[in-house]
């Protein structure tokens, strides 16, 4: 039976299939998921509930060990059930008799699916930057592994300039460690606790919202209760965006690596395992999992687009249509994480051909050092871009080692080939990774501390020694 069914009515009527497949199919899926975090909500909220004794400490212990005991139980959600929301209480209820009923109290399943959405998120988001710092770590070890290896570097697809394998697997590191900012930015706006908003206008009692936001580890209370039904969907939409952002930076390294270790340049060996073969061509090895790292990255435009679609004419407060941000959430969230989780182990084994690599270097890929040279002699450099343009035709120099490594090594200004600046983004790693260790243990803690038992009142009483029996 629904939460909001009475007895009679939902005997007589029942609920109509067709509708409840409608509203909750697709839904129950991700509750399934928010499983865990929906069961914290309510073991925060019966503290509340004590504080406000409308319940009393021995029924709040009792309502927080059930809910504990439901943590271990496998619960598998139902079409039936509504959501996650809606069968934890008749779990308490079936157990706990007239003291579930009192589960409830004092809030809204508006308020409810925010609490679990946002720690959800907060656990998806550890997990993704764990990923991101470990394939930090790997762009800046190969690249300085490699800080020397020569690299033509493109413009417009066509070879340019001197450059190196150093400076190349920096760019996507540091972009990386620019993304952690934007993902900190929304861990700022996510680390607010929704509880006690209830269906959007408060509740009539004097909920302690700082108490629950703390037990459940989060950093504050966030403020106007209808802006918490609002933030539905907007924080998920940022979220998005800065993971889009993560995703833009994959999707170009996914890109350059299919390009860079293809037969015609050869310059990187993909690790074996990370390819597949075909069913047809015995010689192929595919670079599948960078090609699924590219496509996958398409639908992240399409999220975002559809959570501003979903929103921008909704009237405030709650609205069934939030419903739907779950699954560009869900999607969203699992995509970076499993695309940074692939790319990580792919790019510490990366091959490198050194030869291929130099061999790339033809002599046009030194038209401006050339003119450099003349500018140094103190020719205007539009004088000399001239000189050495109407000259392109002629025999260029033998292309050397030396003129490679020499050329490479003049580009020595902050953030250049010769210069590439990993030690710095090195340190700038260790820094992130401290800092969100530290912010992942407070979350990790929070919730060991919801998971522990507590001893009834009951239990208490029978530990209590006799009178007299002092030893
Ligand atoms: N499944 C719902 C959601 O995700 C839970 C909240 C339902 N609230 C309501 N008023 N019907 O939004």
């Amino acid at each position: 039976m629904k939460t909001w069914m009475t007895g009679e009515e939902g005997e007589k009527t029942g609920i109509d299939k067709l509708v409840e497949n409608f509203t909750a199919g697709a839904d129950v899926g991700y509750d399934q998921r928010l499983a865990e975090y929906d069961i914290y909500g309510s073991i925060a909220h019966v503290h509340a509930l004590e504080n406000l004794e409308l319940v009393t400490s021995l029924e709040a212990k009792k309502l927080r060990n059930e809910l504990r005991k439901l943590l271990k139980k496998d619960i598998s959600l139902n079409i039936g059930d509504e959501d996650i929301h809606s069968k934890v209480e008749n779990e308490i209820t079936e157990a706990l008799g007239e003291l579930g009923k009192k589960l409830h109290t004092a809030r809204s399943r508006n308020d409810q699916v925010l609490v679990d959405i946002r720690l959800f998120t907060k656990a998806e988001l550890f997990r993704i930057v764990r990923e991101m710092l470990n394939l930090v770590e790997s762009l800046l070890y190969f690249g300085s592994s490699q800080s020397d290896t020569p690299m033509v570097g493109f413009t417009h697809y066509r070879k340019a300039m001197p450059s190196s394998v150093g400076l190349w697997a920096g760019s996507y590191g540091e972009a990386l460690l620019d993304d952690l900012t934007l993902l900190e930015a929304n861990l700022e706006l996510i680390d607010q606790s929704p509880l006690g908003a209830g269906a959007g206008y408060g509740v009539p009692v004097n909920l302690d919202r700082e108490l629950t936001a703390e037990i459940l580890g989060f950093d504050k209370v966030q403020n106007n209760a209808i802006y918490v039904m609002n933030s539905r969907g907007k924080f998920e939409f940022n979220l998005i965006s800065a993971l889009a952002s993560v995703q833009l930076d994959l999707s170009r390294l996914a890109s350059d690596l299919i390009d860079f270790s293809n037969g015609e340049f050869n310059f990187f060996e993909i690790p074996e395992e990370f390819t597949t073969g075909s069913s047809i061509m015995p010689q192929k090895k595919n670079p599948d999992v960078l090609e699924l790292v590219r496509g996958r990255s398409a639908s992240f435009s399409g999220h975002l687009s559809n959570l501003f679609s979903l929103l921008h004419g909704l009237r405030s407060g709650y609205s069934r249509d939030l419903q739907e941000t779950k699954k560009s959430l869900f999607e969203s969230l699992g995509d970076t994480g499993d695309s940074l989780a692939v790319l990580a182990p792919l790019v510490s084994a990366l091959g490198v051909n050194e030869e291929e690599l130099i061999n790339a270097f033809s002599g046009e890929v030194f038209a401006t050092d050339k003119v450099f040279e003349l500018v140094k002699e103190g020719v205007p450099f539009r004088e000399a871009y001239r000189r050495v343009k109407n000259n392109l035709d002629s025999k260029t120099e033998e292309v050397s080692e030396k003129l490679i490594k020499e050329s490479i090594g003049s580009r020595e200004h902050l953030g250049g080939p010769g210069n590439p600046g990993l030690d710095e983004k090195k340190a700038s790693l260790e820094r992130a990774k401290k800092k969100w260790a530290e912010r992942e243990s407070r979350f990790v803690d929070s919730l060991k501390e919801l998971r522990k038992p507590e001893a009834s009142g009951e239990e208490y009483e029978n530990q209590k020694p006799e009178a007299g029996n002092h030893e």
